[in-house]
C-alpha cells in the first residue's frame, strides 16, 4: 500500500545477493503458456546508462545504481524450437504472431512488476521507466536486440533518496465495477466523485511543487489525449522490422 515510485537515489550500490533476490522474484512471475517470452538486460556500463538517460530525457536514469531493459523475447524459443527441428522462417512458424508478441508483453510487464515489488519488500525503491521508448530504434541498437525481441519498459531501483507523498487514485467505484461496464447514466452519477478526486489530484501537486501548479486530473487527461505519443506512430513498424507479424 505504500508503493509510490521513487526518482531520486542515494549513491549506495545494490548488493549482489539483494540483486540475485529481485531477479529469482522476477524469474518466478507467472508466464503465459510457460514459454518465458522474456528477458532483461542490465545496465552496468555507465556510459549506456547514460545513453538511455538522454533516451528517456530524465536525468535520473543515469543515476540509478540499478537498471534494467525488460525485453520481449521469443528469439531464444525461436533457437530452441530450431534446434527441435523446426523451420523457423516457414508460415507455420507462429512465436512472431501479433497474439504471441501481446503476451509476451504481458509476461515482461509481470516480470518487472515482481521484481519491482520484491524491491519495494526490501526497502529499495523503483522507478518504471516507459521514457526508454522515445527511441525505440536507438535503443534496439544499443542493446543490440536480435530479431523476434522488442523492448518493453525498463526498471530503474535504488535506495530512496526522497519520501514522496502517495500520489492520489481514482475513487474505488470509477475503476472498479460490479458485473457490467457502468452505462451513461452510471458514469453521470459518478461526476461529484471526479470533481472531489480533480481537487485531491491538485492539492497533490500543490504540495510536492508550489512553482509548478498542476491542472486538474480531467485537465490532465486531457492534455495527454491529444500530445503526440512517440509510439503513436511508429510501434507497429519497429516491432516488424524485428520479425513480428502484424497479425496472425
Ligand atoms: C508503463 C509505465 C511507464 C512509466 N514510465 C515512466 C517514465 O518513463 N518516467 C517516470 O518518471 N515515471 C514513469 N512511470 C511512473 C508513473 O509516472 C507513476 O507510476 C504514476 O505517475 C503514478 O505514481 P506512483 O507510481 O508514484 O503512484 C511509468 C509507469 C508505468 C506503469
Amino acid at each position: 500500500m505504500n508503493r509510490r515510485s521513487i526518482r531520486h537515489f542515494t549513491s549506495a550500490p545494490i548488493p549482489e545477493d539483494t540483486i540475485d533476490i529481485l531477479e529469482a522474484a522476477a524469474q518466478h512471475a507467472a508466464t503465459s503458456q510457460y514459454l518465458n517470452s522474456w528477458s532483461a538486460v542490465r545496465i552496468t556500463d555507465p556510459s549506456v546508462q547514460r545513453q538511455l538517460a538522454e533516451i528517456g530525457r530524465q536525468p535520473y536514469i543515469a543515476e540509478a545504481p540499478l537498471l534494467y531493459v525488460y525485453i520481449v523475447d521469443q528469439h531464444r524459443n525461436a533457437r530452441i524450437a530450431a534446434e527441435q527441428g523446426i523451420d523457423v522462417e516457414s508460415e507455420s512458424f507462429t512465436l512472431n504472431s501479433s497474439y504471441i508478441f501481446s503476451q509476451s508483453q504481458n509476461d515482461a510487464v509481470l516480470a518487472l512488476h515482481a521484481m519491482e515489488t520484491a524491491a519495494n519488500a526490501l526497502g529499495l525503491g523503483c522507478v518504471i521507466l516507459g521514457s526508454l521508448l522515445n527511441d525505440i530504434d536507438r535503443l534496439i541498437s544499443i542493446l543490440k536486440l536480435p530479431p523476434l525481441t522488442f523492448p518493453v519498459l525498463g526498471l530503474a531501483i535504488g535506495e530512496p533518496d526522497q519520501s514522496p507523498e502517495r500520489k492520489p487514485r481514482l475513487p474505488h467505484d470509477m475503476q472498479f465495477f460490479q458485473d457490467t461496464y457502468p452505462d451513461d447514466r452510471q458514469w453521470a452519477s459518478m461526476a461529484p466523485a471526479l470533481e472531489r478526486f480533480n481537487d485531491i489530484v491538485h492539492r497533490y501537486y500543490d504540495l510536492r511543487d508550489t512553482s509548478k501548479p498542476v491542472a486538474s486530473f480531467s485537465a490532465q487527461i486531457a492534455r495527454i489525449s491529444t500530445s503526440p505519443a512517440p509510439l503513436h506512430k511508429c510501434i507497429n513498424h519497429p516491432a516488424e522490422r524485428q520479425g513480428f507479424t502484424p497479425d496472425r
